[in-house]
């Protein structure tokens, strides 16, 4: 176990922000946060599990305890002919975990490649792209209850996927931290590859799960920014779904609307668009950018705060709202 005190978390959000938590709690095994849980010092103090702050906005200093794990590992548990069941420590980084199932020619996560963020992480926000979603292959879900601290294991159901959204992102269910996730992935890969441009990328060439693989990065390359590189967290907002009928007088004033089918009597519409038309993309505000080439992903410049970061998004909201009278929601989770 790990501890520290007045630690920067710099390193632990991919906006890059430096704001420092007051103690820092890094656990390598369940026993381990086991103990963190039943400590009476943790269980008054506010805290914060975390994973590699992909998804995370920091507006202030944490004033409690940043927990984080190491737990990492992936195992085959079941293997058939057909399929791999892999126990997936919730460390691990989500990228490495498909490397591996491609390297493996295992199927079923290669259109998730370069995500950024750890697998516990993956499974809590249902991370998805190109027309896959982690929900597709997780089978269970390993995790402890922070008020009872009992661990209980979820099947999928039990999670209650749906856009990037799951029973432990639920604020209104009990604090749930997950250690393992168990994945079922293809022996016999089927390929989804009509999303988006990634059947252009291959460019007419067969599948293969490492083929896939690159085409997504490529694309995703080319339209993202790398979080080494410039601070970001992916889509800062979600995708906006709506009934069909308000889309219908949507499209009679705007006819070129892009838009996707989302379950019954709802369609969904790229945030990004909406953005885009009220001119956001591309424009700098202070130290936070509107990336140039994908207008749902905002940008640390350079030395921007989280407050600053927030005020962009709300204008944001605020001129969406305006025009088209829709309410984006943040994917990203404001902390502090
Ligand atoms: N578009 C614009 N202008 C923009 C950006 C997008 O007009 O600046 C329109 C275009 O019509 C484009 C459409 O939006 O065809 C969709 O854009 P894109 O394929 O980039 O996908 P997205 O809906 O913006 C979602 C996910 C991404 C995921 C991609 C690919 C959400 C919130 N985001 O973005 O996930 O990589 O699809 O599947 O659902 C993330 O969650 O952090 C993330 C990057």
């Amino acid at each position: 176990m790990r501890i520290e005190e007045n630690y920067s978390l710099e390193k632990y959000n991919t906006f890059h922000i430096p704001v420092k938590t007051r103690w820092f709690m890094e656990y390598s095994n369940e026993e381990e946060l086991e103990r963190i849980l039943r400590d009476e010092y943790f269980q008054e103090c506010l805290s914060l599990h975390i994973g590699s702050g992909s998804n995370l906005l920091f507006i202030n200093d944490f004033n409690g305890i940043i927990l984080h794990s190491t737990i990492k590992g992936i195992d085959v548990l079941e293997e058939t002919e057909d399929s791999v069941l892999l126990h997936v420590g919730a460390a691990e980084k989500w990228d490495e975990v498909v490397a591996y199932a491609v390297s493996q020619g295992w199927g079923g996560i290669e259109n998730l490649s370069l995500i950024p963020g750890e697998a516990g992480a993956a499974a809590i926000q249902n991370i998805g792209a190109y027309g896959v979603e982690a929900k597709d292959v997780i089978e269970t879900v390993e995790a402890y209850n922070q008020l009872t601290f009992e661990k209980r294991i979820f099947t999928n159901e039990e999670c209650k996927y749906g856009y990037r959204s799951s029973f432990f992102k639920n604020e209104h269910n009990d604090p749930y931290i997950v250690t393992y996730i168990n994945i079922r992935l293809n022996k016999k890969p089927q390929f989804l590859v009509n999303y988006g441009n990634l059947k252009e990328e291959l460019a007419g060439s067969e599948p293969t799960l490492q083929r896939v693989r690159d085409a997504v990065i490529a694309v995703r390359r080319r339209k993202l920014p790398d979080p080494e590189e410039l601070g970001n967290a992916g889509s800062f907002f979600m995708n906006p779904v709506i009934p069909i009928k308000r889309f219908e007088k949507l499209k009679v004033q705007y006819p070129e609307i892009p838009s996707w089918p989302a379950g019954e009597g709802m369609i969904k519409i790229p945030a990004g668009w909406l953005i885009e038309q009220c001119g956001f993309k591309g424009k700098s505000h202070g130290p936070v950018g509107v990336y140039e080439k994908q207008a749902l992903v905002l940008v640390n410049l350079g030395g921007a705060r989280g407050d600053e970061i927030a005020l962009v998004a709300e204008s944001i909201r605020t001129a969406v709202n305006d025009r088209f009278g829709i309410e984006l929601m943040p994917e990203v989770k404001y902390v502090g």
